[in-house]
């Protein structure tokens, strides 16, 4: 019997409640050992509830006792998920968690200290949900010196730009919907603006590069400024338009990494992931192309990303499994040098038609869709390039995209 707890009784920590309970035999078999859930820690009170023998808000009474052996680290954000997460693989028991922020600021010290300790701090949930991706660049992967990534790693963001899309809803409606299925973060500034993608995809470019990439160089804008019309522009390119998390290395090894959105073509295997489904496209030097796709968030998905995990730090009791994060950064290129083509849309004017030409004199122009406008793409520029050129167009651009490969 192995005895564990559970921090944070909120969406995803009653998930692995509901999932161990539920599949307590499928588990005891994968574990070879019976799974016991012996705390589970929060600050509310759940009266009724049928594991209220269980609930503490006394994390010390878990730390302190010698027969837990695997933590769920479920509650999210820094503090005091970090202390307790810390202080727990100190004391030699391994932690599994869905704490996103958590693992992009602090994983290269959490694991480290879990090697020390013969333990394990494992993360699948942090990233797409239930869709195992850590664990293949972990493992199957690692014959590879994978060179791309690029997925679709937030679900309310890909929920709110599909309804968009299929549907026409407006930008805000479209919002308080994915607010209303639960998937959004408490603050949805962290989805919306691309922060909670950022996170996700430092913590893959880590694993990708081995060495520390900090979330905090990672360029980053969200969608607030996608509207109707943009999909309108996009579907006439036979292009749709998805919030984008990009790792690169370019033919000189310089390492590229942002978060923005992109126009896809229908041609581009992210261009089917719709609604809160995420997809990760990775590239590997000899397997070339893999792709993996499924639900991106929600409680019982990354739940069963967590006891996966947990099963994992089962089997390897005492043994610490390999995970290749090094402390060191890796050096992020600067995004300004970084060269593609823009869809832009600007004010009909002669004079600012002139300008545009001047600016971009190999751009293919756009069949308008709205009265009053003119759109074109451009031909590759670097985003440097590009600044100071939307700069001379001060105020007659409506909006610019960028196109992806
Ligand atoms: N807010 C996140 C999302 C939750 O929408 O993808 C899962 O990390």
């Amino acid at each position: 019997m192995i005895k564990m707890a559970v921090l944070g009784y909120g969406t995803v920590g009653s998930g692995v409640v509901e999932v161990i309970e539920k599949n307590k035999d499928e588990i005891s078999i994968k574990a070879n050992a019976e799974l016991s859930i012996k705390y589970i820690l929060d600050i509310r009170k759940f009266p009724g509830d049928p594991y209220e023998d269980k609930i503490t808000s006394d994390f010390e009474l878990i730390l302190n006792d010698p027969e837990i052996q695997i933590i769920c680290e479920t509650m999210g954000g820094i503090n005091p998920a970090y202390d307790f997460t810390k202080r727990a693989l100190l004391s030699g028991k391994s932690v599994c968690t869905s704490n996103k922020e958590l693992v992009a600021d602090h994983g290269p010290e959490l694991i480290s200290i879990a090697s020390e300790k013969k333990c394990n701090y494992l993360f699948e949930a942090s990233v797409g949900g239930g869709i195992p991706i850590i664990r293949p660049l972990n493992y199957s992967l690692t014959a590879e010196k994978i060179d791309e990534i690029t997925g679709i790693l937030n679900g309310t963001t890909n929920f709110i730009l599909s309804k968009m899309e299929k549907e026409g809803a407006d930008f805000f409606e479209a919002l308080k919907e994915a607010q209303a299925s639960g998937y959004a973060e408490q603050n949805p500034a962290a989805d919306i603006e691309g922060h909670d993608t950022c996170r996700k995809l430092a913590i893959l470019s880590s694993l990708m590069t081995t060495k520390n990439v900090n979330y905090k160089e990672i360029y980053t804008e969200g969608i607030k400024r996608i509207t109707k019309d943009d999909f309108a522009y996009a579907n006439s390119l036979n292009q749709t338009i998805k919030l984008l998390a990009i790792s690169k290395y370019d033919e000189d090894n310089n390492f590229y990494a942002c978060v923005a959105p992109f126009m896809i073509s229908k041609e581009h295997p992210l261009y089917f992931v719709n609604g809160t489904f995420n997809g990760i496209y990775v590239h590997g030097n000899m397997l070339g192309y893999s792709m993996y796709y499924g639900k991106g968030a929600g409680k019982l998905p990354t739940a069963s990303a967590v006891v996966a995990d947990v099963i994992d730090c089962a089997r390897h009791l005492g043994k610490t499994v390999m995970c290749f994060w090094d402390k060191e950064n890796i050096t992020v290129a600067p995004f300004s040098k970084r060269s593609g083509q823009f869809f832009v849309r600007i004010i009909d004017t002669p004079e600012n038609k002139e300008k545009a030409e001047e600016l971009f004199p190999d751009m293919t122009l756009v069949s308008p869709m709205r009265d009053g406008e003119i759109a074109f793409i451009t031909a590759h520029l670097t985003e440097a390039s590009f600044a100071e050129k939307e700069k001379l167009l001060d105020g007659k651009i409506i909006s610019r995209i960028r196109i992806a490969l």
